[in-house]
């Protein structure tokens, strides 16, 4: 008896049951919470310049764009599992970048089946983290709030998300100081907490997690130690703690990390000798920190090496044969360090070195060992102060791969600028500033077509500049030949000079009427002709120079009234005193029927 009630009691039920459901089915609505949810989303963006938020009308949310629903037993209505609007927009061919505008709605949380929430790159949302996130979805497995304007910190709660995989919230303003409890996230794989505020140490719990494979936090305020256990994160991959405050020594549970290849602790206060690194790694940054001692010949076990920066620095002493046996490796510097010479003959067997950069070390590399030119993929030399004595090494012009950029500047250079130069077709950067050369700009100079940067400032050149300026064809971006023995003038061609941004010429003897040409240069930002024989008016066109952000033309013997208005009002007196001809704002005002 009692169970033919109950039975009927069960049928009764189960008819109210799906009534309800095909009666919400009817009326085409989703689930309550998640349409509450959206709409405060919704609500709380005051732009969107994507245009998906507009079509978010009616009651069945399931449909909008970005919202995925999936059902997830069979007496209940469908939930939201997945809220995808990310800024940038991308298809098989095609990216759009978007935006919205307003703030993060922190009724987000009634979304609660939902496994994706993908707000990234945004641009302008604001607010916070919601607090009670790990409590109320707890299915999150993807989090990715990152390119925004959010603040505040990151919830203790956020370790409740047992399921994340993935927690991207780079590019943001968060502070405060990384929760220690970020360790339990069992799943997690990428952790993206770059380019934010944190502040405080790196807390040695997160190496908890250990199926972890990339880990940036880089570009924020930490500091203290690198955890000594970080050794437990035996799948990373790709580690970047650059951009801190980090001290002390690297730690020894480093070489644990067999399966890491990108590695980058750059601008830190690390200090202490290299005793170990990991193994397997192919990229490896640690320049601008206090390192000292020698470089290691371990470095030799470090196969898969292919980009090295051990940059500014203290390490001495001369450089590790076995450096040689680097086969994959492309990327050298090494520059300001303690660095002894002489280079080892080894090196010469770097078939795939493309960049070697040993500035500022006490190498006394006089001359070039000549093998520099032998290594076939060597396209740019950096060996600026090196202390390289003589006229410029003839072996350049045989150099087995075109050389791109050739930095032999503060050097002790001696000689003539060789005519030759114009044949290194491919330069795009000469640096041969702070040297003692001492000929005239060769005519060859003009054949470098895509030279975007030539610094030849303080050395004792001399001679005409003009056909610098008359080339064909012109990529010069950036040009100092200040602190010469320069003569001549300047020619009216700058039209050709549409990329010029720089252009240094003080202190020299060049002396013609100032080019109207100049004037056309509308990329230049600046522009110094101080300490010359410059005659003549400024004339009007220099007021176009729109981006023109630095100006000195004094102790030249220009006239005249200085044309009125900006950007020209904007500089001091100092940019214009020593010419005795000239008046105006905002030197004293022009005598009237002068
Ligand atoms: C963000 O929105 C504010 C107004 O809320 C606006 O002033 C600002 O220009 C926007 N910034 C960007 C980068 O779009
Ligand atoms: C995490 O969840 C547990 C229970 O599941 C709860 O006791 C704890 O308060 C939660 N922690 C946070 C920070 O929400
Ligand atoms: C690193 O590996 C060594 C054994 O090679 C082990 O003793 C040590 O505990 C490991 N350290 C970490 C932090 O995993
Ligand atoms: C070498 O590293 C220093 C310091 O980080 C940097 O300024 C320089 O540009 C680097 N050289 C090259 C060739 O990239
Ligand atoms: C280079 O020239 C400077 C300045 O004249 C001098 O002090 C220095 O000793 C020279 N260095 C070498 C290696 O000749
Ligand atoms: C050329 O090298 C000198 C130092 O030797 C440096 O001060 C200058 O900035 C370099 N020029 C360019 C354009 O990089
Ligand atoms: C311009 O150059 C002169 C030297 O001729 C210097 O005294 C003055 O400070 C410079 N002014 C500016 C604004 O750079």
């Amino acid at each position: 008896m009692l169970v033919r009630q109950l039975s009927w009691i069960l049928v009764i039920f189960i008819f109210i049951a799906v009534g309800e459901s095909k009666m919400t089915g009817l009326r085409g609505g989703c689930n309550g919470n998640d349409l509450r949810g959206l709409t405060a989303f919704k609500s709380g963006i005051r732009h969107d310049t994507s245009g998906r938020l507009e079509k978010w009308v009616g009651r069945d949310c399931c449909k909008w764009e970005g919202v995925t629903c999936e059902k997830k037993d069979k007496n209940t209505v469908k939930r939201v599992s997945e809220l995808r609007l990310p800024g940038l927009i991308s298809g098989d061919d095609f990216i759009i970048v978007t935006s919205m505008e307003g703030t993060l709605s922190p009724s987000i949380i009634s979304l609660s089946a939902l496994e994706v929430l993908d707000l990234s790159n945004l641009v302008n949302i604001s607010g916070m983290i919601p607090r009670s996130i790990g409590s109320s979805l707890p299915n999150l497995r993807q989090l990715l709030l990152n390119g925004n304007e959010l603040t505040g910190f990151i919830p203790e709660s956020i370790s409740n998300l047992s399921k994340l995989e993935d927690l991207q919230l780079h590019e943001n303003h968060l502070s405060g100081t990384l929760p220690s409890s970020l360790g339990n996230l069992q799943y997690l794989r990428r952790l993206f907490l770059h380019s934010n505020k944190f502040s405080g140490q790196i807390p040695p719990s997160l190496m908890k997690s250990k199926n972890l494979l990339t880990l940036d936090l880089h570009g924020n305020n930490l500091k203290g130690r690198i955890p000594e256990n970080i050794g437990m994160l035996k799948d990373l991959r790709k580690l970047d703690f650059s951009d801190n405050s980090l001290s002390g020594t690297l730690p020894s549970s480093l070489k644990n990390l067999t399966s890491l290849f990108e590695m980058y602790l750059e601008f830190n206060v690390l200090e202490g000798e290299l005793i170990t690194l990991p193994p397997s790694l192919g990229f490896l940054r640690l320049d601008g920190n206090r390192l000292t001692g020698r470089i290691p010949p371990f470095f030799q076990n470090l196969v898969s090496l292919q980009k090295v920066s051990l940059a500014n620095n203290k390490f001495r002493g001369s450089l590790p044969s076995t450096l040689g046996s680097l086969s994959q490796l492309y990327f050298l510097n090494i520059s300001n360090n303690l660095i002894e010479g002489p280079l080892p003959n080894e090196i010469s067997s770097l078939q795939n070195l493309q960049t070697l950069d040993l500035s500022f070390n006490p190498l006394n590399l006089s001359p070039i060992p000549e093998w520099i030119g032998e290594l076939p993929a060597l396209c740019s030399i950096f060996l600026a102060g090196c202390g390289i004595k003589g006229e410029l090494p003839e072996f350049l012009q045989s150099v087995q791969s075109p050389i791109f950029e050739l930095d032999l500047s503060s050097n002790n250079l001696t000689g003539a600028l060789p005519n030759w130069l114009g044949d290194l077709t491919s330069l795009s950067l000469l640096n041969l500033s702070r040297n003692f050369l001492a000929s005239n700009l060769p005519n060859s100079l003009a054949q470098l077509k895509d030279l975007g940067v030539l610094d030849l400032h303080s050395n004792r050149l001399t001679g005409p500049i003009d056909h610098i300026f008359t080339m064909q064809k012109s990529s010069l971006k950036y040009v100092d030949l200040s602190h010469n023995k320069l003569t001549g003038g300047l020619p009216d061609s700058f039209r050709k000079m549409g990329t010029l941004q720089s252009l240094d010429l003080s202190y020299n003897r060049l002396g013609s009427d100032f080019p109207a040409s100049l004037g056309l240069v509308s990329a230049l930002e600046r522009l110094n002709m101080q300490k010359n024989k410059f005659t003549g008016e400024i004339p009007n066109t220099v007021l176009k120079l729109g981006n023109l952000k630095e100006l000195n033309l004094s102790d030249n013997l220009l006239v005249g009234e200085i044309p009125k208005g900006k950007p020209l009002s904007r500089f001091p007196k100092s940019s214009y005193s020593g010419n005795r001809g000239l008046c105006g704002i905002p030197l004293a005002p022009c005598r009237p029927g002068v």
